[in-house]
């Protein structure tokens, strides 16, 4: 009955079957202790349930709960396939009392910052096309998945860290950032453009139209004008930030001067001397802004990066000398 119920939501939801077993999709059925109470049957240590998160134990009140009670369950993969969490949803997303989705928790085995949702499958794609589509959620990556576009990963219940960009260099240098086109998803993929580029990787940005993420876009056309609008809409940051803020800036020489220097900050972000002379370029000829009053602007805010940078380090070094001194007065005293 339960299973039923789920296939009936990912189905409703246009998943495939194939699709369904391909990415593990569950359910934990409607109850307050149906799965604990299934996994201790099958030999699963409590202990290992709490502290996975997967059951929430009241030790006091001799309780047990299913923590993802009537939601359909995503696992989430480690890169070698072993599932490391789950992200699980309600079934009907209208209900606003509870959240859409719950997570796992952090464990032992699940440092959210450190994992992608979707890698495993996709990393053999990433390397193929030398490419990664970074996308918002959980649908969005088997959506796109199953429209055959497989160089595809999610930052699963938290918002993109440094750790989850060092993963994807692994196999690719050059992320594409595919988020909603609504002020959040703007908002989130500036600073996702700002962190990949500090980790010297190349950043495309496609926004779908407001209101569309790509699980949604995916479905409403075929397989080839998904395929189509990614080609066509990826923007590189310069040209990206330029054509989302340029109308709003209008004339105003303030406004315009405040797009400028965003932009001269992103390129200054950009590790190598070259692909910044590039941006730089590009940024002229799209603001009508000299390259040389760009490059001014770009190297001061590298040189003042550079002089904070330095200060932490003497700061740093000064306490790990005052640190050491320290223990040595202490060794010294033992000693005497
Ligand atoms: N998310 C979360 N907790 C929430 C809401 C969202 O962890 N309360 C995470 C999930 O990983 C989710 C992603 O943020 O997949 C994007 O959220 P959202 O766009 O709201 O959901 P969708 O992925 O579009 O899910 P659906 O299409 O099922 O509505
Ligand atoms: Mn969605």
């Amino acid at each position: 009955m339960a299973k039923l119920l789920a296939i009936a939501y990912f189905r409703e939801r246009g998943f495939r079957d194939d699709i369904i077993e391909k990415f593990q999709l569950g359910y934990s059925p409607n109850e307050w202790s149906a799965f604990t109470d299934a996994a201790v049957k099958a030999g699963y240590k409590l202990d290992y349930l709490a502290k996975t998160g997967l059951s929430i134990v009241k030790v006091e009140e001799n309780k047990k709960f299913d923590r993802f009670k009537g939601r359909v369950m995503f696992p989430i993969h480690s890169l070698t396939g072993r599932v490391l969490g789950f992200g699980g949803r309600v079934l009907n997303s209208a209900d606003k009392t509870q959240a859409k989705y719950v997570n796992s928790p952090e464990s032992e085995i699940y440092n959210k910052s450190r994992v992608l949702y979707g890698a495993y499958f996709a990393k053999k794609a990433i390397t193929q096309f030398d490419v990664c589509y970074l996308v918002e959620g959980y649908t969005d990556v088997i959506s796109m998945h199953q429209a055959g576009v497989e160089n595809v990963v999610a930052s699963s219940g938290t918002s993109l860290t440094i750790d989850q960009i060092k993963l994807i260099s692994r196999y690719t240098k050059n992320i594409t950032i595919l988020y909603d086109g609504d002020p959040a998803g703007i908002k989130a993929s500036f600073r996702g453009i700002d962190m990949i580029l500090e980790e010297g990787m190349n950043v495309r940005v496609v926004l779908f139209p407001d209101g569309d993420d790509p699980d949604s876009y995916a479905k409403k056309v075929s397989i080839d004008e998904l395929k189509e609008y990614i080609g066509k809409s990826a923007k590189d940051f310069v040209s990206f930030k330029t054509s989302l803020l340029i109308d709003e800036v209008g004339n105003d020489p303030i406004k315009r001067a405040a797009l400028v220097k965003d932009l001269a900050h992103t390129i200054s972000i950009v590790p190598e001397g070259i692909q910044r002379q590039f941006y730089i370029k590009e940024c002229s000829r799209l603001t009508g802004i000299d390259e040389q009053t760009l490059l001014r602007e770009v190297n001061k805010l590298r040189y003042t990066k550079t002089q904070k940078e330095r200060e932490a380090e003497h700061l740093k070094e000064a306490f790990v000398e005052h640190e050491s001194e320290g223990y040595d007065d202490q060794q010294q005293q033992g000693k005497n």
